[in-house]
């Protein structure tokens, strides 16, 4: 199958895709997905090295990409802040300028969303935001195609997000309203995703006509939902937060009382990594409704999609 072109040089946000592009890609991994299965492999990123910079933890995106990379021939490096002079002050754009005479790509997975920003503009090679404090484009694209992989439309879903709204709920939104998916997401007032994102989310939805509602309550928030998903209450860099988030988050979660309010065909998302008995319960996480750990096999897929058609 071709390789599906993305006019962006990177992938900084979910926004920096249109609707069609990712379509394209969702059926590109679709094949990948499947000749992987059936022991078919595809050298499209042969001697090609990705570049990932760790400045927080992770378990899913360093190994999905790591493996990503080796299935397509290709190798990464993995790079922790403790092991490169941006730890010590070296500047990003002089390490930008650096890896981009040596690597294809660079993952980066950082705090503040303006350094992925500065990171990609220095860069000659294309950027992959593996999570900032805003946005986690690679975690939506994998949720929706997990999505579209079990829907004949995707257009007819209603996806219910509870609980903070951080970087995944941001990311949801954008591709929720690129796509053309309901979405509703309930959480406190003070915890609602960034106004801007919103905002942005507000103008997309007009064009693929994704109804989109935020509020705190939940009760509202899951009438009608396909797909109910939540994630931690305390994101990484967020620990100082963690009393006054616990006591404000109190009734966000996905509890199985919920879970049957919803039907049961009602289906459970988390991006991982959980933290069962708080944001979700554990008989949640382990149920029948649960596609939890599709979305985690499938981050794979995805992102091999995604280097091919930034990295070739
Ligand atoms: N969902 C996700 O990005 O997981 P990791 O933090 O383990 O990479
Ligand atoms: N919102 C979580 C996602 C982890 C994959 C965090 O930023 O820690």
């Amino acid at each position: 199958m071709k390789i599906p072109g993305i006019k962006s040089k990177d992938l900084l946000t979910v926004s920096d895709l249109s609707r069609d592009e990712i379509f394209k890609l969702f059926e590109f991994t679709t094949s990948l997905k499947k000749d992987l299965k059936r022991g078919i492999h595809h050298n499209y990123l042969t001697k090609k090295t990705l570049a990932m910079i760790f400045e927080k933890s992770s378990t899913r995106t360093r190994v999905s990409f790591e493996t990503g990379i080796v299935q397509l021939g290709g190798y990464a490096l993995f790079l922790s802040e403790n092991d490169i002079q941006l730890g010590r002050g070296e500047t990003l754009s002089d390490t930008a300028m650096v890896l981009s005479r040596y690597v294809d790509g660079i993952m980066i997975r950082t705090y503040s969303h303006n350094k992925a920003i500065d990171l990609a503009k220095n860069s000659a090679i294309p950027v992959i935001n593996g999570l900032t404090d805003s946005f986690h484009p690679c975690q939506s694209l994998t949720d929706f195609y997990t999505i579209y992989e079990r829907e004949k439309d995707i257009t007819q879903t209603k996806l219910v997000y509870i609980g903070d709204g951080n970087n995944v709920a941001n990311s949801l939104l954008l591709g929720a309203a690129i796509l053309g998916v309901d979405i509703a997401i309930a959480s406190p007032p003070e915890f609602s995703p960034l106004p801007e994102v919103v905002e942005e989310a507000r103008a997309l939805s007009s064009k693929s006509g994704a109804h989109i509602l935020i509020t705190d309550d939940i009760s509202l928030a899951v009438q009608d939902a396909h797909y109910l998903y939540t994630d931690v209450w305390i994101s990484m860099g967020m620990e100082e937060e963690t009393e006054k988030r616990k006591k404000a988050f109190t009734g966000y979660k996905i509890s199985l009382d919920l879970l049957k309010k919803c039907g049961k065909n009602c289906k459970v998302m988390h991006c991982l990594p959980a933290h069962r008995g708080e944001e979700i319960d554990a008989d949640v996480m382990d149920s029948d409704n649960s596609i939890i750990f599709d979305q985690a096999e499938n981050r794979l897929h995805v992102q091999k999609a995604i280097m091919c058609s930034l990295m070739v």
